[in-house]
């Protein structure tokens, strides 16, 4: 078969992706690259490993021809919190990124996975229930590099006929690689402190309501569309995708059935609060339902369990 390059390997999603792809078509079918980040031993050792810069299109077409690469899952990407700091590195990164694969796919004819996010929405958008196709006036500049690459994901669809699928991903909880400066990364960090301190300070105001999801859905969510029927879909780029929302407040209270003292503060960073107060409560992921059956497996109360389990085990090793 052809192979399977996954961009963003060292990542938070990248990390789990590819060993989640490795599972199904092989561990040698799937080629991780990362940017500098060293990747975990088992990474590095369950397949092909590269370090690449996808801002430069020699490395991307290299890797897609070195390793006859038939699919790409682009994660390589600065996220939201970084992205206000360093936004000119955001916008080389994450658009001379997502050219230079779509570039290597016209010209090999691979498949591409594009993920997008909440925050390709803005403050104009309708916040609950927000819809499939509806206004999107992203004010952060990791949201335009988001709202973009929708458009040139779907661009290279229709011009040169490149096999492109992608969703907007909401904040993702995971235990096994932390998120490298996003918005909704309190949502994982307050699992760690948790059990750690039994007590964490969140830089997002109680009552910030968000769109949230439990990785092993994330992945299940990517593979699924990409081994969906095309015929099926009408979107191809871009679909709204949520498994539930919750405040820190709720989020908090959750823990708290588990890990009764445990004490929640707050300290609001006004960049991240910004960027939260623009995103939606909650889209509307019909479209994803029914044209390739998205069906989340955990809602908050299982998520919640299952994180304090396993990442009570893997903080116990350390
Ligand atoms: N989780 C991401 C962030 O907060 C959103 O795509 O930046």
């Amino acid at each position: 078969m052809q192979k399977v390059l996954v961009t963003g390997a060292v990542g938070q999603i990248g990390s789990e992706l590819t060993m989640y792809l490795r599972a199904q078509y092989g561990n040698d079918n799937v080629v991780a690259a990362g940017h500098r980040t060293k990747p975990s031993e088992k990474l590095k050792n369950s397949g092909p490993f590269e370090f690449i810069n996808v801002g430069k299109m020699e490395d991307v077409d290299g890797i897609v021809k070195k390793y006859d690469i038939g699919t790409i899952y682009h994660l390589g990407a600065v996220l939201s919190a970084v992205g206000e700091s360093k936004p000119q590195l955001c916008w080389d990164v994450n658009m001379n990124g997502l050219y230079n694969v779509m570039e290597a796919a016209r010209e090999y004819k691979c498949a591409v996975f594009v993920p997008s996010s909440i925050a390709a929405f803005g403050p104009e958008t309708p916040t609950d229930n927000t819809p499939q196709d509806t206004i999107q006036r992203a004010n952060s500049m990791y949201g335009v590099t988001k709202v973009a690459g929708e458009l040139l994901a779907d661009y290279y669809y229709k011009r040169f006929d490149v096999d492109t699928r992608g969703v907007r991903y909401p904040g993702i909880i995971s235990y096994e690689t932390l998120p490298g400066g996003g918005t909704t990364d309190y949502a994982v960090e307050i699992f760690y402190e948790a059990i750690k301190k039994k007590s964490y300070t969140c830089f997002l105001k109680e009552d910030t309501m968000l769109d949230m999801m439990y990785m092993p859905d994330a992945l299940k969510a990517a593979y699924d569309l990409m081994e969906a029927d095309p015929s099926r879909l009408k979107h191809r780029n871009a679909f709204n995708l949520t498994a539930f929302n919750f405040t820190p407040a709720e989020l908090a209270q959750k823990i708290k059935n588990y890990i009764p003292d445990f004490e929640m503060k707050y300290d609001v960073d006004p960049v991240r609060q910004g960027i939260a107060d623009s995103w939606p409560n909650h889209m509307d992921d019909s479209c994803a339902k029914e044209e390739w059956g998205w069906l989340p497996a955990y809602d908050l109360d299982a998520m919640v369990k299952d994180m304090l389990e396993k990442l009570t085990v893997k903080l116990g090793k350390e």
